[in-house]
């Protein structure tokens, strides 16, 4: 995963995919090039909507692994300390939780690492930045939601720039990955914030045409 982070990168959301054929799908994006997936999961209570669990995870994992690429799992949940193992168990490689949901985030984060993951913190729009300042050195990543969690094909935050901006000189070493209304367009502004990874459900999945979606906006987020 480390080494898969080391370039920027756009992360395929499969939220957006059809789940009827998420094989299929999830082949189209790493032709394209894609080589770390997004995986969110959802509970029912730190977000409204109930989406996907370990078991769906392990159905993609090899997949994914086999073809030298990662799967990055986003736990948009409740008490993450109860779950994040059985997420490692079945194939995560990244496994990133809210601050907003725990209140021990350093332990979660050294527990995650222990298990051979990267470790990541997320914070919700509303949550001040300084939320992570002591977490560096800890964390692998830091998510930055660009919109309210919970649903994809949101419009990104305009107020997410100037976080952005505040953000980064917090982050230490951690890569900065956003979420939430990522596109062709958007991609290019944010890049310029220094964001180096890059989440995108809607845009690639939402189109008729997966392959060039993500082609488009992988180039405009000067990603590989
Ligand atoms: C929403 C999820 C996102 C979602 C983004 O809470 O965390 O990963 O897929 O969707 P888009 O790219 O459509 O905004
Ligand atoms: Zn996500």
């Amino acid at each position: 995963m480390q080494q898969l982070m080391a370039e920027p990168r756009v992360l395929p959301s499969i939220l957006s995919a059809d789940m009827g054929k998420l094989g299929a799908q999830v082949e189209e994006v790493i032709d394209a090039g894609a080589r770390i997936i997004h995986f969110d999961v959802m509970d029912g209570h730190f977000v409204p909507p109930i989406t996907i669990g370990p078991l769906v995870l392990g159905g993609i994992a090899d997949q994914v692994h086999d073809a030298g690429g990662a799967v990055d799992v986003h736990l948009m949940i409740e008490n993450p300390e109860q779950q994040f193992a059985e997420f490692a168990e079945a194939g995560a490689d990244s496994i990133t939780f809210h601050a907003e949901a725990t209140p021990h985030a350093n332990r979660l984060l050294h527990s995650i690492r222990e298990l051979g993951c990267g470790a990541g913190v997320a914070i919700n729009p509303a949550t001040p930045v300084e939320a992570v300042a002591e977490l560096r050195g800890y964390a692998d990543l830091v998510l930055c939601m660009t919109i309210n969690p919970g649903w994809g094909g949101q419009k990104l935050l305009e107020s997410s720039y100037d976080k952005l901006e505040r953000l980064l000189p917090l982050v230490g070493e951690a890569r900065v990955e956003v979420d939430g209304g990522v596109d062709k367009n958007t991609a290019a502004p944010l890049a310029a914030a220094g964001v180096h990874l890059f989440v995108a459900g809607s845009a690639i999945f939402g189109t008729g045409d997966p392959a060039s979606a993500y082609a488009e906006i992988a180039a405009a987020a000067g990603a590989s």
